[in-house]
This record gives C-alpha cells, sequence and structure tokens, in this order.
C-alpha cells in the first residue's frame, strides 16, 4: 500500500503574525512544489488568516491545533469547525497530549471532537502516546490502544478512513528524547493492527500514522524509512523553516 507521506508542524503557543508569514514565506521558497507529501502548518488561531494568505496556492497546507465540538454557542475562548474551515483550514490536530495534560481535555471530549470535524471536510490529526512513568510500568499498549478505542468510539469505517493518526509519547515532546524508530515501528504497528481488526486490513493499509516527538532532520530519516511511519508531527523544528524543510526532504528520500 503506497501512502501518501505527511508532515505537520505544530506551532503550539508561538509566533505573531509578522513572525508567521516570515516563516511560510521562507518555507513555500524552500520546499517549492513539494506535492509528494502532504506538508501542513498548525499556526495559532491568531494567525491562520495571515497564514493563509501566504500559502494560499502553494504546497504547503493549513491545519489548526485545536476544535470544539459545538457548531456555535456560549463557549468562550473556543473555536468551531466552521471558523476553521473559514479561514482555509483542511485539518486539526485533536487530542494533543499538551490538551490532555494542561486542559485536562477527557477521551470523551476528544470522541465529540472527532466526530464533529468528521461531520465536515475537515480531516483530524488524532495524537496518542504514553507518558513515561506508563512506559516504564509496561503499560505501553495498553494506553495507547485505549486512547485510541475511546476516542474512535462508535466511528463508521468511512468516518474512521478519513482520521490521520500521530503517535506521540509525551515523554519524547519537546524534550530532545526520540523513540528509537524500532520503538515507535512498534506502537505503529500495534495501531495499525488495531485498525484491522476493528474495521478491515483496507482501512488500516490506508491508514496514515505519524510519529510525533522531538522529530529533528537528524532522526528523521531514519524515522520515517520504518515501514508503518507514514510522516511526522514536528513541534520545535516546526518554528525554523530551515530545519522544517530539511525534515521533508529527509521525509521524501526515505518513505517506502
Ligand atoms: P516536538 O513536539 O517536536 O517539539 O517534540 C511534537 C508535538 O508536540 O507535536
Amino acid at each position: 500500500m503506497n501512502r501518501k507521506a505527511f508532515i505537520a508542524g505544530n506551532w503550539k503557543m508561538f509566533k505573531t503574525r509578522a513572525e508567521a508569514q516570515a516563516t511560510v514565506r521562507e518555507l513555500v521558497r524552500l520546499v517549492g512544489d513539494g506535492r509528494e507529501v502532504d506538508l501542513v502548518v498548525c499556526p495559532p488561531f491568531t494567525v491562520l488568516w495571515a497564514v493563509r494568505e501566504v500559502v494560499r496556492g502553494t504546497a504547503v497546507q493549513l491545519g489548526a491545533q485545536n476544535v470544539h465540538w459545538e457548531e456555535q454557542g456560549a463557549y468562550t475562548g473556543e473555536v468551531s469547525v466552521s471558523m476553521l474551515l473559514d479561514c482555509g483550514c483542511r485539518y486539526a490536530i485533536v487530542g494533543h497530549s499538551e490538551r490532555r495534560q494542561f486542559f485536562h481535555e477527557s477521551d470523551e471530549a476528544i470522541n465529540l471532537k472527532l466526530k464533529k470535524v468528521l461531520s465536515t471536510e475537515l480531516l483530524p490529526i488524532l495524537c496518542v502516546g504514553e507518558s513515561l512513568e506508563q512506559r516504564e510500568a509496561d503499560q505501553v499498549q495498553e494506553v495507547v490502544l485505549g486512547q485510541l478505542e475511546r476516542a474512535m468510539k462508535e466511528l463508521t469505517a468511512p468516518q474512521a478512513s478519513r482520521v490521520i493518526i500521530a503517535y506521540e509519547p509525551v515523554w519524547a515532546i519537546g524534550t530532545g528524547k526520540t523513540a528509537t524508530p524500532e520503538l515507535a515501528q512498534e506502537v505503529h504497528c500495534i495501531l495499525r493492527r488495531w485498525l484491522s481488526n476493528h474495521y478491515s486490513d483496507a482501512l488500516a493499509a490506508q491508514t496514515r500514522i505519524l510519529y510525533g516527538g522531538s522529530v529533528k532532520p537528524e532522526n528523521a530519516r531514519r524515522l520515517m524509512a520504518q515501514e508503518d511511519i507514514d510522516g511526522a508531527l514536528v513541534g520545535g523544528a516546526s518554528l525554523d523553516p530551515q530545519l522544517f524543510a530539511k525534515i521533508v526532504k529527509e521525509t521524501l528520500t526515505n518513505i517506502n
């Protein structure tokens, strides 16, 4: 199965408008027309419009870092799918570990968000991953499959087939510690097997599963060479267009 490589940059709470536009301008210049890969940036909400102005008509696509499950209403501080679509977003990250950890986002909320996103043309990037304590207690499989199962509860096969999954071990995010390619591959394989058992071999074979957690140009090549790793969700290194473009290049030369 030939899955198109997918690289997303999660900018988190970084960059003003001028910084954001300069970053994507440089990124567009560096990656050129690289459409062999789905290349996405996920800036803060405040600069989505500004980034869209720069990336429109280029190979760089737009995603959001979070979304609410209601269409509209009295939800102070939240942003809806219609608002994201209006800004030109194609993707939304759902269930990032920082949302789970710092904002107490539950599996139930993540499930509602996924369902809402999938009722529109937006595509969700669903994050799962274990903490260091859970890894040390040998609970990786139980944790990631539990998160996946609860997040995807009641999704039909057509809905599930549109989910992009990101495996992000919490201990590897922003720490400089990357999972070894073998260790990441093992979890990706477990996730794909779950999709196969719960949906079908065909759905499992076409689903893109990204790795995230301290991805850098130096480690991207070996990670992407793994059979079940189809791309990356990049935090820190995506803030620098030179580094991010290098990761794209490494991915393209090594994707299986
Ligand atoms: P990192 O972040 O690349 O800075 O480790 C990854 C993420 O949180 O998506």
